[in-house]
C-alpha cells in the first residue's frame, strides 16, 4: 500500500473517496465548505435531512457529487479540538468505510486535535488506514485481498507538508509492520512451523543488504548449552530454531536494542496437556515472534537510521515419547537450574535461555514480546500489554510510545516479595509460582535471566489477538515498539 501527504485542492482532486469531517453542529472544515460550496450548498442540505449519525465516528457514504472525486465520506466528529481518542475513532471508522475502495484521500487532517500535531494526525490516520486494509486471503481457496492501494492525507498548509508526510510514512510503516505480524500469527502451526519462521528470517536478510540473519539448528542449541529451550523442543518432530536478524540502519557501534519473541509456534501445553476448548488459539503462541518480524520488517522498509536486533525463541510445545516431564530438572544456559512443574509453562523456558543469548549482542536494552500467561489476560483483559520492566526510565518510555502509539501498556510489579514463590526443592528455580499473581511471577522467572541489562517484558497474551467472530491476530505491540524505537534515535 502507498501512503502519500499532498496539499490538494478538493474540488479537483482525483480520488474514489474525499473523507470529510463534520462536527456535532453539522459544520464541515475547510475542505468540505469549499465543496459544498460549488455544489450549492449540497452537503448542508443532506446534513440537514440527519442521515449521518450524531454519535462521534458515525460515517456516511456520499456518491456522486460535482468535484474530482467519486464519493465523499463523511464522519461525524465533535466540538474542535477534539481529544486524541476521539480523533484516533474518526481515523478507525472511516478507515474502516474505505477499505473496499481502491483509494482515498483524507481531510481528516483539518480537524484540530488536543496536544497533537499534524505528524501524529498523519500516523494515526496511516495506521488506520492500512490496519483497515489487511485480510486473511493465505488460506482461503477463493479469496481477494482488500483493493485499497494507496492513501494520501490532505496537507492544510504548504508548510506542513513535510511534517505530515513524516507522519504518513511513519504510520505506514507502523501498518505493514503490524500487517506483517497479524499473517504471521494468523498462519496455522502446520504451515508456520519454527522451520518457516527461520526461512522468513533469511528471506528478509536476502532483500535487504543492511540485515543478516544467523539461525542456530537445534545441535548449535544443544552445544551452547540452552537446556531451557531444548526441554521444550525436544518434545516435537518439528526442528526448532533460535534466530537473530540483525538490523544496522545506525551509527557503526552504536549498542542495538534487543527484541526478544517468544516463537511458540502452537503450545498443547505438552505432558501437563492444555484443555481442548479454543486450543486452536495457541496457534497464536508465536505473537511475540511475529511482533519481532514485524518490527524488523518495518525497520527495513523506513529504512530506518537505528540498530536493532530481532531475536525469535521458535519450537513447538507437544507431548510426545521425547517431552520433558513434570519434575524434570534442566540446566539453562545461564547455568541456573530449573525443575519444570508444569510443561505449560514453556514460554519462559524458550525466552530464559533467549535472553541469556540476547547479552552476546551487547544490547543498550532488551525487550521481550510473549504471549506468556492467562493470568495476564484475567489481570487486563484485551486492552492493555502487561508492561514489566527492571528501569523506570524504560518502563516510561515503554508506556509513553504506547499512548502515542494508540497500542498501551500497564506497568505491573516486578518486586522481589514475588521471587520467592519460584523457589524449589531441587533445583535453583521451579518454572511456576502458584495460582496467585500468574503474570507477576512469570515475568520474575524471566527477570533472573535478565540481571545484566536493561530490560523489559510485555506480556501481549490479552493483546495479541482477538476471539470470536473477529477472531484474528491484531499485530500489537508493533506500533508501541515502533515508536519506542524512532523516539528514541
Ligand atoms: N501460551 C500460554 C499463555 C496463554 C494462555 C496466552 C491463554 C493466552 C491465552 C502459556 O504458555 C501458558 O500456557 N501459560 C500457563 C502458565 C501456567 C502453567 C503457570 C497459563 O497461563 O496457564
Ligand atoms: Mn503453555
Ligand atoms: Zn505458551
Amino acid at each position: 500500500m502507498q501512503f502519500t501527504a499532498k496539499v490538494t485542492d478538493i474540488l479537483k482532486q482525483r480520488t474514489a473517496c474525499a473523507i470529510i469531517a463534520v462536527d456535532t453542529k453539522n459544520r464541515l472544515t475547510d475542505s468540505g465548505s469549499a465543496l459544498d460550496k460549488a455544489n450549492d450548498g449540497a452537503l448542508a442540505k443532506l446534513l440537514k435531512r440527519g442521515d449521518l449519525g450524531s454519535t462521534i465516528g458515525s460515517t456516511l457514504m456520499v456518491p456522486n457529487l460535482e468535484s474530482g472525486c467519486d464519493r465523499i465520506l463523511l464522519v461525524r466528529s465533535s466540538k474542535a479540538p477534539i481529544s486524541q481518542p476521539e480523533f484516533r475513532k474518526l481515523a478507525n471508522n472511516s478507515a474502516r468505510a474505505i477499505k473496499s475502495l481502491k483509494d482515498a484521500t483524507s481531510y481528516l487532517t483539518e480537524v484540530a486535535v488536543k496536544d497533537a500535531d499534524i505528524t501524529w494526525q498523519g500516523a494515526q490516520l496511516a495506521l488506520a488506514a492500512g490496519l483497515a486494509s489487511y485480510k486473511f486471503t493465505r488460506c482461503h481457496s477463493d479469496a481477494k485481498p482488500n483493493p485499497l492501494a494507496k492513501f494520501t492525507a490532505h496537507a492544510p498548509e504548504k508548510k506542513q507538508l513535510k511534517a505530515l508526510q513524516k507522519g504518513v510514512e511513519f504510520g505506514g510503516g507502523q501498518a505493514l509492520g503490524s500487517n506483517v505480524a497479524r499473517e504471521l500469527g494468523n498462519l496455522p502451526g502446520n504451515i508456520c512451523t519454527p522451520s518457516y519462521l527461520a526461512s522468513e528470517a533469511k528471506a528478509l536478510a536476502k532483500k535487504h543488504t543492511k540485515l543478516t540473519t544467523t539461525v542456530l539448528d537445534n545441535k548449535k542449541m544443544e552445544s551452547l548449552g540452552m537446556g531451557a529451550f531444548m526441554s521444550v523442543a525436544k518434545g516435537s518432530d518439528e526442528p526448532a530454531a533460535m534466530i537473530a536478524m540483525n538490523y544496522k540502519g545506525g551509527k557503526t557501534g552504536q549498542k542495538p536494542i534487543v527484541l526478544v519473541g517468544k516463537g511458540i509456534t502452537f503450545d498443547t501445553g505438552g505432558i501437563s496437556l492444555k484443555p481442548g476448548a479454543m486450543m486452536d488459539e495457541m496457534k497464536f503462541d508465536m505473537c511475540g515472534a511475529a511482533s519481532v518480524f514485524g518490527v524488523m520488517n518495518a525497520l527495513v522498509e523506513m529504512n530506518a537510521p537505528v540498530n536493532v536486533v530481532g531475536v525469535v525463541a521458535a519450537a513447538e510445545n507437544m507431548p510426545s515419547g521425547r517431552a520433558s516431564k513434570p519434575g524434570d530438572v534442566v540446566t539453562s544456559m545461564s547455568g541456573k537450574t530449573i525443575e519444570i512443574l508444569n510443561t505449560d509453562a514453556e514460554g519462559r523456558l524458550v525466552l530464559c535461555d533467549a535472553l541469556t543469548w540476547a547479552g552476546k549482542f551487547k544490547p543498550s536494552v532488551v525487550i521481550d514480546v510473549a504471549t506468556l500467561t492467562g493470568a495476564c489476560v484475567i489481570a487486563l483483559g484485551h486492552h492493555a500489554t502487561g508492561l514489566y520492566a527492571n528501569q523506570d526510565k524504560l518502563a516510561e518510555d515503554l508506556i509513553a510510545a504506547g499512548e502515542t502509539a494508540g497500542d498501551r501498556a500497564w506497568r505491573m510489579p516486578l518486586w522481589d516479595e514475588y521471587q520467592p514463590m519460584l523457589n524449589s526443592n531441587f533445583a535453583d528455580m521451579q518454572n511456576i509460582g502458584g495460582r496467585e499473581a500468574g503474570s507477576v511471577t512469570a515475568a520474575c522467572f524471566l527477570a533472573r535471566f535478565a540481571e545484566d541489562y536493561n530490560w523489559a517484558h510485555l506480556d501481549i497474551a490479552g493483546s495479541a489477538w482477538k476471539s470470536g467472530a473477529a477472531k484474528g491476530a491484531t499485530g500489537r505491540p508493533v506500533p508501541l515498539l515502533l515508536q519506542y524505537i524512532l523516539n528514541k534515535k
